[in-house]
């Protein structure tokens, strides 16, 4: 409590400790701060939590998401099916190589797409398909494989909501022909900014290894090193994408906090089921809570994201603002790309077309949810909701 009230509930609070602190100081203090032991440590560590062969270290999920798909060789001719329920990034990355984004609709219960809205955007042009586990929920990865590989078609998961998150002990990223982990600041694990491809393939890990430095042959890294050599070639046009000693040395330390935080974040999406129950003034009947995951499922909740039903959800915009008035940070996850002016400018794109999302996002909150949300602050928030909504 302050003198003017209640202390503000923020959307997000990254939760950073002694370890990560003391893990940057001795980076710090080493004398080598971008990417080195670290970085490799790191790498290391990710594909073992995630149970792949390779994980390459990038300095965020977009860079990790354009060199998938440079490496699979996408390119102007080609089409990759995005859903349109996500960030910038995911359709971005297909433009950066000329290629066309075909957008998809999603589940309106989980906000993913399905085999059947993937299906629906597959044309002869298509060469990937890109799947986002919104909010730290694995999408139904079977039949998507069993879609994709049926016809020849790569699968690029966008992971960025979805560390630590598995489906039938598979953890997400470890599906398809490579993975996207984001590490941003808001993200279940962080290093401030960050990425990682992950990947079985030999040949997109080699690949993603040569261009997110410059294109430059091998181990580019090293050459400052006591070991390494000045010369270097140049065999491509590549990226400024490496990760950081700094970066990767807090991430070490969250990987290791991971299962511990997204059980915290668990118990939050509990206790928020709780407190709708226990709501007075019809208040549980006027939204809708986030599904609980299947049996062989583990939820990142990365996002918690509430509907507004009947009445209620025409009142979005202004319930949004009620609760920042009275200290609570929310958020939209997300405005569909088909949405936008530049998808719409560029595609034709009209609301309809993928027509669950939008209808979906209209009513969409995304309520706070971190490690260290008190039970008594998401009492505040849903006592905060509705009297935004009895208002
Ligand atoms: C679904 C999704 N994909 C990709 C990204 C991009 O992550 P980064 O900021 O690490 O590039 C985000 C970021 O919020 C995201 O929500």
């Amino acid at each position: 409590m302050s003198a003017t009230g209640p202390a503000r509930i923020p959307f997000h609070r990254p939760s950073i400790g002694a370890e990560e602190r003391a893990a940057v100081l001795e980076v710090l203090d080493s004398g080598w701060l971008t990417t080195g032991q670290r970085a490799l440590a790191f790498e290391e560590a990710v594909a073992a939590a995630v149970g792949t062969r390779h994980a390459v270290a990038v300095n965020s999920a977009t860079a990790a998401l354009h060199l998938a798909l440079e490496a699979l060789g996408i390119g102007p001719e080609d089409e990759v099916v995005v859903p349109t329920y996500t960030f910038a990034s995911s359709g971005e990355v297909v433009r950066y190589l000329g290629a066309r984004p075909r957008l998809a609709d999603v589940d309106a219960r989980t906000l993913n797409v399905t085999a059947e809205t993937l299906e629906a955007q597959l044309r002869p042009a298509t060469k990937a398909i890109q799947v986002v586990h919104y909010g730290g929920r694995v999408a139904e990865m079977g039949p998507i494989l069993e879609l994709a590989r049926g016809r020849g078609i790569a699968v690029v998961e966008d992971a960025a909501h979805a560390i630590p998150a598995s489906r039938g002990g598979v953890a997400a990223g470890a599906f398809g022909e490579a993975g996207a982990l984001s590490f941003y600041a808001t993200k279940t694990v962080t290093t401030g900014e960050g990425g990682m491809l992950v990947t079985n393939s030999d040949a997109i890990a080699d690949r993603a290894r040569m261009m997110r430095l410059h294109g430059i042959s091998r181990d580019a890294w090293k050459r400052y090193t006591a070991g390494g050599s000045w010369y270097y070639e140049i065999e491509e046009v590549g990226f400024k994408y490496n990760l950081a000693d700094l970066a990767a040395a807090i991430g070490l330390v969250q990987l290791q906090r991971a299962e511990e935080m997204r059980l915290a974040r668990e118990r939050v999406a509990g206790c928020y089921a709780a407190a709708f129950a226990a709501a007075p003034g019809g208040l549980a009947e006027r939204v809708q809570l986030p599904d609980a995951p299947g049996a062989d499922e583990v939820a990142a909740w990365h996002l918690y994201p509430l509907r507004l039903r009947g009445a209620a959800a025409e009142r979005r915009g202004e319930v949004i603002d009620r609760l920042a008035a009275a200290g609570i940070g929310t958020s939209v996850h997300f405005i569909p790309l088909h949405l936008h002016p530049y998808y719409r400018r560029t595609y034709g794109y009209r609301p309809e077309d993928l027509p669950v999302a939008a209808a979906e996002y209209a009513r969409e909150i995304s309520l706070p949810i971190y490690p260290d949300l008190t039970d008594g602050e998401v009492e505040r928030v849903v006592a905060e909701l509705g009297r935004a909504l009895a208002g």
